[in-house]
This record gives structure tokens, sequence and C-alpha cells, in this order.
């Protein structure tokens, strides 16, 4: 599996199952099936509500703990709670998570970003990453970090290719993962005739296309899929390379166009939600 080297020397794998929407029932299978297949990255959340879940599949897919990149997130509802990342690595039935992120610029953010830090210097995240953090949120936690982030999470496809961030990221050796990678499994998106022509080039799915690009933009990726051969597919991606050509042809595709667009009055939303997390 390829890798990236994180801004703190950890590896982490470029190609991962995320799980986002994806019932407990779901989120266990997927997980379970992606490992034993030869995943090694897996991303949740607490506010996907699957955290036990997550933890189940990968215990059922013998792979050994050691051998899996897991990143899961803090919501805002815990970013003032001391014991938050404790009953995060219980429902996940695991001692440290590989990434921790705080997941919105929402509440009291900053208490969140301390967590992490705290986090990092206990052993308890070996990385931390922040999400959904660009513009005006990235630029007054740079003046406030004291642990730069390993990862920033934000939403990435050939659409919307976040050239603004990456600036800023790049003065910190700090790696984007993008979510929605294949717009949320948006058939236009699939269906933009380059991604035709490239994948009978190289034999590939228009997704598997895609995803290759994200993974020469040096994004990490972490398609979300219950369907056991798109998981598949999403980890056969590493064997053939896209042309600089090809890549700038991808390159033509960016509109600025995001998918989701969120507002204050959503983040407003978010820092009042307090997710009903699975019970024992
Ligand atoms: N930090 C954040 O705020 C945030 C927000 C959103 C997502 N995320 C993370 O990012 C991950 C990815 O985002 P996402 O799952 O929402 O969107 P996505 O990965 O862009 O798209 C998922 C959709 O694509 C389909 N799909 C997957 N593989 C496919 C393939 N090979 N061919 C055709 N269709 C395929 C899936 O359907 P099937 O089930 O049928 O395969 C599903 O409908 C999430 O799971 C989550 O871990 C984070």
């Amino acid at each position: 599996m390829e890798s990236i080297t994180l801004n703190n020397g950890i590896n982490c794998p470029v190609v991962g199952i995320g799980t986002f929407m994806l019932s407990p029932a779901e989120a266990e299978n997927s997980v379970r099936e992606a490992l034993k297949m030869g995943y090694s990255l897996v991303d949740t959340a607490n506010a996907y509500v699957n955290e036990r879940a997550v933890g189940r599949g990968m215990k059922e897919s013998g792979v050994k703990r050691e051998n899996v990149f897991l990143s899961t997130k803090l919501w805002p509802s815990e970013y003032e709670n001391p014991n938050a990342l404790d009953e995060t690595l219980e429902r996940l039935g695991v001692d440290y998570v590989d990434l921790l992120y705080i997941h919105q610029p929402a509440g009291n953010w900053m208490a969140g970003y301390r967590q992490l830090e705290k986090a990092c210097r206990e052993g308890k995240a070996k990385s931390i990453g922040i999400s959904n953090f660009e513009g005006k949120y990235i630029a007054e936690l740079e003046a406030k970090w004291e642990i730069a982030p390993q990862f920033i999470q934000v939403e990435a496809h050939p659409y919307y290719t976040q050239s603004e961030l990456r600036k800023t990221l790049d003065k910190y050796g700090i790696r984007l993962m993008s979510w929605y990678p294949l717009g949320h499994g948006d058939k236009r998106l699939q269906n933009e005739p380059v991604f035709a022509e490239l994948g009978r080039k190289y034999g590939k799915t228009p997704a598997q296309v895609i995803l290759r690009w994200h993974t020469q933009m040096g994004f990490a990726v972490i398609p979300g899929s219950r369907n056991v051969e798109h998981i598949r597919d999403n980890l056969n991606i590493l064997d053939f390379t896209l042309t600089e050509d090809e890549m700038a042809e991808i390159a033509k595709l960016d509109r600025g166009e995001r998918y989701y667009h969120r507002t204050d009055e959503q983040l407003a939303q978010f820092a009042a939600w307090h997710p009903q997390f699975e019970k024992a």
C-alpha cells in the first residue's frame, strides 16, 4: 500500500474506507470486509454513531490493531467534555487512535483542539487533524496551535480541488484527506467523459480513475461504500499512473464547485447537537 509520510514522521495509507451515513450494521460489514481484503485505513466519527460497529468490524477482520490506521473525530458537543477521548476509545474498543480530528469549527473548538494536543502528548492519538477548517478557521488556529495538525479533512474532488487552502497546508506540511471524493456518489462527476476515456485506457472504472487522481494530487482518500465490489475496486487503484497530461485534462474540471455549502446557522446547529451514541 502506498503511504503518505506526515509532518510528524508517521506514515498513513493513501486509501481507506469511509463510514459516513453507514448504519452500525453496514459500517461493521464494510470495515470487516475492507480490512480482510487489504485496506489499512478506516475513517469514522463520533457523529456517525457507528464507532462501536467500526470497532467490531476491526476485530472480526482478524487484522492486528497495529496494522490499522484508525481515524475518528470529536463532535463539538464533546469539545469541553474532559472524558471525550476516553469515551471515544471505549466505544471503538481500542486504547489509541492513529488520527483524531475535531470535526467542525463550531462551539468551543479551541477547547477541542487543546484536547487533540493533550491526546497527542499522552500518546492516545498518534496524529491529529482538523476537519472543515477552511478559510478564516485555519487562519485563526494557525496563530494558536502548539502542535500543528498532520491532516485536514475537507471536501475535495475534481470539481473542487481546494487550491486556495493547499497554499496554507504546504507551509506546514499538513496533508489533505478528501471527503466526498466521488462527489458523494453523484453520477454527473463519474460520467464526465474524461473518466470513461481514461478508464478504457487503463482498464478501470471512472470511480477508480477519480480515486487515483486524488492519490496523485497527494491526497489521502476515504471513499464510503456499502458495496463489497465497490470496496474492492476502490482499493485496486494503485497499479496505474495517470500521466501529467491526463492530470492536466482532469484539472480542467475544477470549477470551484462544492456539493456541500455550510452556513453559520448550520455551525450553530452543529454546536447544539448531541449525538445519541450507540449503547454498549
Ligand atoms: N469530515 C467531514 O465532515 C466529512 C463529511 C463527509 C464525509 N466524510 C468522510 O468521507 C468519506 C467519503 O465521503 P462519502 O462516503 O460521503 O462520499 P463518497 O465517498 O464521495 O461517495 C460515496 C458514494 O459513492 C458510491 N461509491 C463508492 N465507491 C464506488 C465505486 N467504486 N463505484 C461507484 N460508486 C461508488 C457509494 O455507493 P455504494 O455504497 O453503492 O458503493 C456512495 O453512494 C465518508 O464516508 C466519511 O468517512 C467526512
